[in-house]
């Protein structure tokens, strides 16, 4: 019987988890502890999450919370260092620890594990947006450097693994796993109440969502896309579900009156996952920094003008119904003006986005 430990933090963690436990689960010759450091916190950002998608109860809460980088790093480090030193009541250690996408608790767990010689399997390997401002490349870096599997949702991950040096029998491209939770709820969550209830028609709103501290924690750069979305709402409804990050920062910058004067910009409590895919899977555009929701986008066919100078996902580009934008306003507007005439380009589904992403990862770790 083998033992592994699984690790989520943060809510693009979990519909991640979820596929990948389920198939962990279903092993008779394993046993799968569950482990959430607490990153994320909020009822909205965590516990709906489990709710939503069956994920079973953390066998291990670390509670961490929130904090600088470092702090919180420090944190999940120290609590998951003497979760794994601590072996099971048959005296069992852990045979591998698996970490999903790019948070710190991806980065934390992963370290501590490799120091007390725990390997480490990360999902969502090799991608690289090549810009070590964003806190989450350093955690991408440093993370697929100490694994030893890594397994990639797209071709880029493959490749830019293999040129930094990785031996190709660690590398595996495996599909992408959160696509597999958006294939089996996405019939779902179009059955709920969420678009009657903000008077929303079927692709006659634009979903926004902002979260990078690139563009929400410096004044002129939020002030602006905020401008440019009430603009954008005169056109077109829009649905903005705030990040907490986000609120504190339009607070902490005096910035509420853009939105209040333009009152075709719902602003939402962030969204429960099936809510989210209610909307995104029948809006007209998306509007996103989210790594995540570029992903997501492109598997729903919606067109997505992504708010960021680069993508560490390029095949949304490359592939999909994704556009990079930076924060050029004009970009914005020619995008969306062709979203709206019908002229945007027609993305296509990429290779193993299938909804079997989770089962070809758990027999790449079975059989390691
Ligand atoms: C984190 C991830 C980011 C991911 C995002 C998704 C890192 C470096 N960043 O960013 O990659 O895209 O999650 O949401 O790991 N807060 C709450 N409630 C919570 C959690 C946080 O109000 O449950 C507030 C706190 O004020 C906190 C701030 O949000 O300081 C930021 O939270 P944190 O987890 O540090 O980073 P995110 O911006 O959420």
């Amino acid at each position: 019987m083998k033992r592994f430990a699984i690790v989520a933090g943060a809510r693009p963690n979990f519909m991640k988890i979820a596929p990948i436990l389920r198939e962990l689960d279903q092993r008779p010759e394993l046993t799968t502890v569950l482990i959430h450091t607490g990153q994320h916190y909020d009822r909205n950002l965590s516990d709906v999450f489990f709710e939503e998608l069956g994920i079973r109860k953390p066998d291990i809460s670390l509670g961490v919370g929130s904090g600088s980088h470092a702090q919180q790093t420090a944190d999940v480090m120290v609590a998951i260092e003497k979760v794994l030193l601590e072996a099971d009541e048959s005296g069992q250690p852990f045979d591998r620890l698996i970490v999903v996408g790019d948070v710190n608790s991806t980065l934390a767990a992963a370290v501590a594990a490799t120091k007390v010689h725990v390997p480490v399997a990360h999902v969502e390997a090799g991608l690289r947006s090549f810009d070590r401002s964003m806190p989450e490349e350093i955690n991408r870096l440093v993370t697929d450097s100490i694994s030893d599997l890594l397994l990639c949702s797209e071709p880029a991950g493959q490749e830019n693994l293999l040129r930094e040096g990785q031996p190709a029998d660690r590398v595996h491209l495996v599909g992408n796993v959160m696509i597999d939770t958006l294939l089996t709820q996405v019939e779902r969550a179009r059955q709920r109440p969420t678009l009657s209830e903000l008077s929303l028609e079927p692709e006659g709103y634009g979903v926004v969502t902002l979260h990078r501290p690139a563009n929400v924690d410096d004044s002129s750069t939020l002030s602006e896309l905020l401008q440019v979305m009430a603009e954008i709402s005169d056109r077109l409804p829009l649905v903005f579900p705030i990040h907490p990050r986000t609120s504190a920062r339009v607070k902490e910058f005096g910035l509420q009156s853009i939105i209040e004067a333009a009152p075709k910009v719902q602003l939402l409590e962030p969204q429960g996952y099936l809510d989210f895919l209610c909307l995104t899977s029948q809006a007209k555009v998306i509007v996103t920094d989210s790594g995540g929701l570029q992903e997501e986008s492109t598997a729903l066919g919606v067109p997505c003008l992504t708010m960021r100078p680069n993508t560490e996902r390029p095949v949304t580009c490359d592939q999909g119904s994704g556009t990079l934008i930076g924060n050029s306003a004009s970009l914005l507007r020619e995008q969306l003006e062709a979203v709206l005439q019908g002229t945007y380009k027609q993305g296509q589904c990429p290779e193993l986005w299938d909804g079997y992403a989770a089962r070809r990862i758990v027999e790449v770790l079975t059989r390691s």
